[in-house]
């Protein structure tokens, strides 16, 4: 049945947050009933740019693997790996690496856009560089069929298909070009209206509490035209109308016609999602404090997918060495 591959990453940077959920996960969450898939942490992939100071590597590769698992992911049904467990990644980047002109790595738009925006780290490396060249051994390794990704990693899903074009040329048809599926990603704002990212400090993150979570949609900015609760509203300005539409389908049409009627005061309208948001949120909260106590079990799930990734690996590893006529 689940004949098509499905693979995709995410680099531990911290515990998710609500913007991580609806713009990625979520999807994945559909996706393992549906395709084979591989999900991993892209630890290597995080030390490109934190090479001076890895000490958080570790914990943020459970917390993520925590968070996947507390959402729903479930290694029955899907492998849960990690990137830096299953060498053959190391090696098939490699071989890669012989056969990637320099000037794919160098006019790719990530790269160029990176270099200019992070000025407090030095990553003019060669590892920075061949990011996307790592990326497409993680992504050809299992023969993906889709790579379900944001729009921002989609010129590396392209370098992916040349390099695979490229390898199939030179040694024969070794590789599947495989195909971006694009997230088709519920924006969510952050707290203060802005696009919610870690930088910002507007997060809402997956581990919240439930008061924590509570207290974030307190201060959340609403309409600024509204100062007394009866004047009329605005709601498709309000970032509390956004997480309505989200998180209270049921009752969306009717919230926005009360705050167009200036019928409901906001701090009424924030309770309201509070509500509901913790209908979502907080058994997923007290999945994580579960796994969070049982600190073997996240060590099995990564081992054991690992394992399975690792086997998969071999194969194609087998099949490439072959083609290059390296297999002696
Ligand atoms: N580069 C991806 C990101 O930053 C993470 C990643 C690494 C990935 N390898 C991958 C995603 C392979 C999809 C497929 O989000
Ligand atoms: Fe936003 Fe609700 Fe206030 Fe309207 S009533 S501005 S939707 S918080």
């Amino acid at each position: 049945m689940k004949d098509k591959v499905i693979l995709s990453g995410m680099r531990p940077t911290g515990k998710l947050h609500l913007g991580n959920y609806f713009g990625a996960l979520e999807n994945w969450l559909r996706l393992q009933d549906e395709y084979k898939c591989f999900f991993f942490v892209a630890d290597w992939h995080a030390l490109t740019t934190v090479y001076e100071d890895t000490g958080d590597i570790g914990k943020n590769v459970r917390d993520v693997v925590i968070d996947w698992l507390s959402t729903g992911l479930d290694p029955q049904k899907c492998v849960i790996f990690l990137q830096s467990r299953v060498k053959q990644h190391a090696e098939l980047y490699l071989l890669f690496s012989m056969i990637t002109p320099l000037s794919w790595l160098t006019r790719c738009p990530t790269y160029k856009d990176q270099l200019l925006q992070i000025k407090d780290k030095n990553i003019s490396t060669y590892g920075f560089l061949g990011y996307p060249c790592l990326q497409a051994a993680d992504i050809l390794m299992y023969n993906a069929d889709f790579v379900p990704v944001g729009e921002d990693q989609l010129p590396h899903v392209e370098l992916t298909r040349e390099i695979a074009r490229r390898f199939n040329y030179l040694y024969g048809k070794t590789f599947k070009e495989p195909q971006p599926k694009l997230t088709v990603s519920k924006v969510l704002p952050g707290t203060d209206g802005r696009k919610m990212s870690k930088s910002y400090n507007n997060t809402i993150a997956l581990s919240d509490s439930p008061e924590e979570m509570g207290k974030k949609v307190g201060r959340m900015v609403t309409d600024p035209a509204r100062i007394r609760k009866d004047d009329p509203g605005h709601p498709d300005v309000c970032s509390v109308f956004a997480y309505h539409k989200l998180f209270n389908p049921d009752e969306v049409k009717s919230v926005e016609f009360s705050c167009r009627k200036g019928e409901i005061g906001c701090v009424q309208c924030k309770r309201n999602l509070v509500s509901k948001m913790q209908e979502f949120l907080t058994p997923i909260y007290e999945r994580r404090i579960e796994l969070e106590k049982n600190e073997d079990y996240i060590t099995e799930v990564i081992e054991q997918g690992s394992l399975k990734a690792s086997q998969e690996a071999d194969r194609i590893m087998g099949m490439a060495r072959q083609a290059m006529k390296i297999d002696f």
